[in-house]
């Protein structure tokens, strides 16, 4: 008879253990996707018939980064050396934080911001400092300024922020890079084009500044998990020797110059998102719903109480939106993100059904 084996499994590293968990609300997410801050339409044209070229011999080679990178430092007016792709901000993050990041070591964050900050800070031995921002949700400056201390070693802010929509000064921003000289400060530009304000352009002018961009949100293309980080040559180096030379594969690669080349379809995206974004301001303003000004594709609502239920129900008519009640500070808020005119129609629709529903009690469960 075979003996009972106990399955002992080996432990992983103290802090993997005591590590944050996040699971991102996907799944049965057919539907209009205002939940998740992505491109709710596609992405260029030209971006898919480049996809669409791609052949079978192709994907038998590794990919091949610094041609690509090259590129996008000409696009971004810099330097080679001072750019650097990832597969995704996240890996962005992930890497700058297992560069930077010991014991006895500070990330300093404003609070709501995104979440992976706190989940790939987690990961190493750094002490969290969050910096609780105001019920305006504004930038918290001066409390950020005032929280900077010998051993702070990364500043990560979110500019445009998640989930507030809220930003930071470029003068604010520079100020705080010279007030933790011995810190990264990392500008996360997620939600650049929304936007239309950067400190890229002082990468390399100041030294500890690290700016990074997604192509997941206005280009369109968060399906094949693409971004950079730009930062002087002489932090660049250490990044790259942490970061994986092939993590960023041969089709988001490929794609990444006809993307930035389709200039037209970017600038026609974000000016609907933004003319889309005035419509449903008008709408939670009408339907007398707190909001905070977003300079991102998104609006955080004050939803209330019945945050969790105005979620089930908007599902319910086909619209996905992401409840924020349990980031610090955004109880009962709800994060809508905007899409094309057209959609936010139907999201305008669906808004007023469901306030009135949960006004009158209707739909209660
Ligand atoms: C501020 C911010 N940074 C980064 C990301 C993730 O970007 P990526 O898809 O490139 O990993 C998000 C996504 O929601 C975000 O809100």
């Amino acid at each position: 008879m075979a003996e009972a084996i106990t399955l002992r499994y080996p432990t992983p590293r103290a802090r993997v253990e005591a590590m944050m968990e996040y699971h991102p609300p996907l799944g049965s997410r057919d539907a209009l996707r205002l939940d998740f801050n992505e491109n709710t339409l596609a992405c260029s044209p030209k971006v898919c018939e480049t996809l669409a070229s791609i052949s079978a011999g192709d994907l038998t080679r590794y990919p091949e980064r610094e041609p690509v990178e090259a590129i996008v430092a000409a696009h971004l007016g810099l330097q080679a050396e001072q750019v650097a792709l990832t597969n995704g901000v996240d890996e962005a993050i992930h890497v700058l934080f297992e560069t930077f990041l010991e014991a006895d070591h500070e990330l300093l964050l404003p609070v709501p911001t995104y979440t992976m900050y706190q989940v790939y800070a987690s990961a190493t031995d750094a002490l969290l400092v969050a910096v609780q921002a105001a019920d305006d949700l504004q930038f918290p400056f001066e409390l950020l300024a005032r929280a900077i201390s010998p051993r702070t070693k990364i500043i990560a802010i979110a500019n445009p922020n998640s989930p507030s929509g809220s930003v930071a000064t470029r003068g604010q921003l520079v100020e705080l890079a010279q007030r933790a000289p011995h810190a990264v400060l990392l500008v996360d530009e997620a939600y650049f084009h929304f936007h239309g304000e950067t400190v890229m352009d002082l990468v390399g002018a100041v030294p500890n500044l690290v700016v990074a961009r997604t192509f997941s949100k206005a280009y369109g293309l968060a399906g094949l998990r693409l971004g950079l980080l730009a930062g002087p040559a002489g932090l660049m180096r250490w990044i790259r020797r942490v970061l994986s030379p092939y993590s960023v594969n041969s089709l988001a690669l490929a794609c990444l110059p006809p993307a930035l080349e389709d200039t037209a379809y970017l600038d026609w995206y974000v000016a609907e998102v933004l003319a889309a974004r005035r419509d449903f301001e008008a709408a939670l303003d009408a339907a007398g719903v707190r909001r905070w000004p977003s300079r991102a594709n998104f609006i955080l609502a004050d939803i209330g109480a019945k945050h969790a239920e105005f979620v089930r129900l908007m599902r319910g008519r086909g619209v996905l939106v992401r409840d924020r009640s349990s980031d610090p500070g955004c109880d009962g808020r709800v994060r809508i993100t905007i899409g094309t005119r057209e959609q936010m129609k139907q999201a305008i629709a669906a808004l007023n059904e469901t306030l009135a529903a949960l006004r009158s009690g209707s739909e209660a469960q």
